[in-house]
C-alpha cells in the first residue's frame, strides 16, 4: 500500500513508519520538524521519503498527486494543550487548517482512507467513567477543541467525497523517542528526570489517574485501521486507570533510584480520573493493548538509558 504519514518524524508517527514499513508498504514522510513538536530526523528510517514541509503549504497538494497515497495517517499537529491555550489561532491553523488541506489533497490524489490522531482531550472533564465512545465531548482545552472538530470534517468528507476514515481517539501514550522536554507525557518528563539522577515534581496529591498506553500498541491499532474501523471512531487505551504516585513507584522499581519529590498543587484543569472502555476497539478493530505499564517503562527506560550512553 501508498502511505503517506504527516507527522512522520514524530514520537508516534515514527513507530507508524517503522511498522508500516517493516509490513512492505511505501511510505512517504511529510513533517515541518516544528521546533515545539517531538519531530526529529533521526527518527525516520534510511530509505524512508521524507518531505519537509508544512501541512498548510499548497506543496501538499503536488506531494499527493505525484504520490498517490491509498491512506493517508494524519499525525501532524499541534500537540500541546499550553500552546494552545496560549494561542488558539496557531492551534487552529495547524490542527484544522492544515488538516482540511490535506484532507483536500487526500481527495485530488484518490485515497482510500484517512486515519486520524484524535484525543482524550475531545472529552474534557468527563462526568462519567470509564469513557467511551457515546461519552460526551465537551473539550476544555482549544486543542481539545480542534480534535473533537476534525473529527465532524472527516465525516464531511466522507459522505461529500467518499474519503473512508478512521479516528483513534489516544489516551496517554508513551514509549520510546518520547520527547522528555517541555510538556510530554508524564513518564516521558519523569524518566528523563529519573536518569538525570534528578528530583521529580508532583502535583496534587499524585492520586489522579489517567489511562496510559504504550504506543506499540498505539501502532497495532494503526495497522489494523488501514483495513478495518471505516468510518468509526474508537478510544485506544488500556481500560485501566494508573495514578501519577503509581508511576513514580513503577520507575523507581525499574531504575532503581529513588527520586526526590516536591510537591505542587493541582494545575487549573487538571482532572481526577480518565480511563477508557476499550470494547468498541476490540469489535472494531480487533485491537486491544496488550503491553502492561511495567514492562513498557521499562522499554522506554532502556531506550532513554541507552540514548544517554551513546550520547555520553
Ligand atoms: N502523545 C500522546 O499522548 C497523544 C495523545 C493523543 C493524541 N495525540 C496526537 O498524536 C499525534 C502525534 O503526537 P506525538 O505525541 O507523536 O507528537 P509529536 O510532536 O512527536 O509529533 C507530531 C509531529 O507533527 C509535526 N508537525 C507539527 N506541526 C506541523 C505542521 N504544521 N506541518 C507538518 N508537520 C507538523 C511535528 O514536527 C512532529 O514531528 C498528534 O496529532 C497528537 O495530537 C498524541
Amino acid at each position: 500500500m501508498r502511505i503517506v504519514v504527516t507527522g512522520g518524524a514524530g514520537f508516534i508517527g515514527s513507530h507508524l513508519v517503522d511498522a508500516y514499513i517493516a509490513e512492505g508498504h511505501e511510505v512517504v514522510v511529510v513533517d515541518s520538524l516544528w521546533a515545539h513538536g517531538g519531530g526529529r530526523r533521526e527518527n525516520i528510517p534510511h530509505g524512508v521519503t521524507f518531505v519537509h514541509m508544512d501541512i498548510r503549504d499548497d506543496g501538499i497538494q503536488r506531494i499527493f498527486s505525484e504520490f498517490k497515497p491509498e491512506v493517508v495517517s494524519h499525525h501532524a499537529a499541534q500537540h500541546s494543550v499550553a500552546i494552545g491555550a496560549r494561542d488558539p489561532k496557531l492551534d487552529a491553523n495547524v490542527n484544522v487548517v492544515g488538516m482540511l488541506n490535506v484532507l483536500e489533497a487526500a481527495v485530488k490524489a484518490g485515497t482510500r482512507k484517512v486515519i486520524f490522531a484524535s484525543s482524550a482531550a475531545t472529552y474534557g472533564d468527563a462526568a462519567k467513567m470509564p469513557v467511551d465512545e457515546g461519552s460526551p465531548q465537551r473539550p476544555v482545552s482549544p486543542y481539545g477543541i480542534t480534535k473533537m472538530v476534525t473529527e465532524h470534517y472527516l465525516r464531511f468528507f466522507q459522505s461529500e467525497h467518499g474519503l473512508d476514515f478512521t479516528a483513534l481517539r489516544y489516551g496517554n501514550v508513551y514509549g520510546p523517542r518520547q520527547d522528555p522536554n517541555g510538556e510530554a507525557g508524564v513518564i516521558a518528563i519523569f524518566l528523563g528526570k529519573f536518569l538525570q539522577r534528578q528530583g521529580v515534581r508532583i502535583d496534587w496529591d499524585g492520586e489522579q489517574t489517567r489511562d496510559y498506553v504504550y504506543v506499540g500498541d498505539v501502532v497495532r491499532a494503526n495497522v489494523a485501521a488501514l483495513n478495518k474501523g471505516n468510518a468509526d471512531i474508537f478510544v485506544i487505551g488500556t481500560g485501566k486507570k494508573t495514578s501519577v504516585n503509581e508511576i513514580y513507584r513503577a520507575m523507581v522499581d525499574v531504575t532503581g533510584f529513588e527520586a526526590p519529590v516536591t510537591n505542587a498543587p493541582r494545575r487549573p484543569g487538571d482532572a481526577r480520573e480518565v480511563y477508557f472502555d476499550p470494547a468498541h476497539a476490540k469489535r472494531g478493530l480487533g485491537w486491544e493493548a496488550e503491553v502492561a505499564l511495567v514492562d513498557g517503562m521499562r522499554k522506554t527506560y532502556e531506550f532513554f538509558r541507552d540514548k544517554e550512553k551513546t550520547l555520553a
